[in-house]
């Protein structure tokens, strides 16, 4: 498969993901997704990958959440097949991966992006990122298992407050959440995350393997979560609000939200 909107190269047992569509601050449009979900799937096939750094091209974001413009003609079913796809052909591809992935957000890290980042097993942040779940701005939900992940990273209040508000955090404040590991300088970022990346791949990668899995089952019985919020991201294409909120992204004006 042609890669488009990602960058794949594989250097000393590293597969370095780069999400490069930086005009949109790296969103997350299908076309990526696929690419995404492809090169991960195959990292974890390929022998001489050992770990995979995932981040995005230029210095402002990492992933500035799902691609707005592709939410516009969704109703229902759309929304559902969006979240459902994404989930499994992706996120949980690289949360299950039995090989280290690593999240370095060198900027924006919104919706989408925040999501793709907590699917990561580790997460190092520059001084300049921003995080956030701004879903609800646009009328919606979370729907890369936003929901799911941020409530078990940060607890219940601090989850509810960051989706409920839809503020975003700074780099200092993930870390002190533990949303982030490390903070670290914008050039440090890169190196920050071979570091860690390099000492992982000195121990043992089959006990490696069974602690992400083992790490992984302590969520199983929350696994109906997921599917609650694929059941509500879907139905908030039932509201006028929702396109109210993605109309008024796209125009680059202030929603006007009803309740209906
Ligand atoms: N989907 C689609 N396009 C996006 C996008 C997204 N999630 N985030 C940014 N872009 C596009 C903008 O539309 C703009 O495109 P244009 O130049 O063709 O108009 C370009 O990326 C640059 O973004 P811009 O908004 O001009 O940058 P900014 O520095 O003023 O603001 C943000 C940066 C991140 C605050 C702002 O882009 C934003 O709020 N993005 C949406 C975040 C969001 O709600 N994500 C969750 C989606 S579920």
């Amino acid at each position: 498969m042609p890669l488009e909107n990602i960058l794949v190269e594989v250097r000393s047992r590293i597969c370095y993901v780069t999400i490069n569509r930086e005009s949109k601050l790296n969103a997350l449009n299908t076309a990526t997704l696929t690419e995404l979900g492809e090169a991960v799937k195959q990292a974890l096939a390929d022998s001489n990958v050992g770990g995979i750094i995932i981040t995005g091209a230029g210095p402002k974001a990492f992933v500035a959440g799902a691609d707005i413009a592709e939410f516009a003609p969704l109703n229902v079913d759309g929304g559902k097949q969006m979240a459902q796809t994404a989930q499994h052909n992706v996120f949980d591809v690289i949360e299950q991966g039995t090989k280290p992935v690593i999240a370095a957000v060198n900027g924006f890290a919104l919706g989408g992006g925040l999501e793709l980042a907590m699917a990561c097993h580790i997460r190092i942040a520059s001084a300049n990122a921003k995080l956030g779940l701004p879903e609800v701005t646009l009328g919606l939900i979370p729907g890369y298992g936003g929901t799911q992940r941020l409530t078990r990273l940060i607890g219940r209040g601090r989850a509810l407050e960051m989706i409920l508000t839809a503020d975003m955090i700074t780099a200092e404040q993930a870390l002190q959440f533990g949303l982030v590991n490390h903070v670290v300088d914008p050039d440090a970022l890169l190196p920050k995350a071979e570091e860690i990346m390099n000492k992982i791949l000195t121990r043992a990668p089959l006990a490696v393997a069974a602690a992400i899995r083992s790490v992984n089952a302590s969520a199983i019985d929350a696994q109906k979560g997921f599917d609650t919020e694929i059941e509500e991201f879907a139905a908030c294409f039932a509201t006028n609000d929702t396109g109210e909120g993605i109309q008024a992204f796209i125009q680059k004006r202030k929603p006007e939200f009803k309740g209906e």
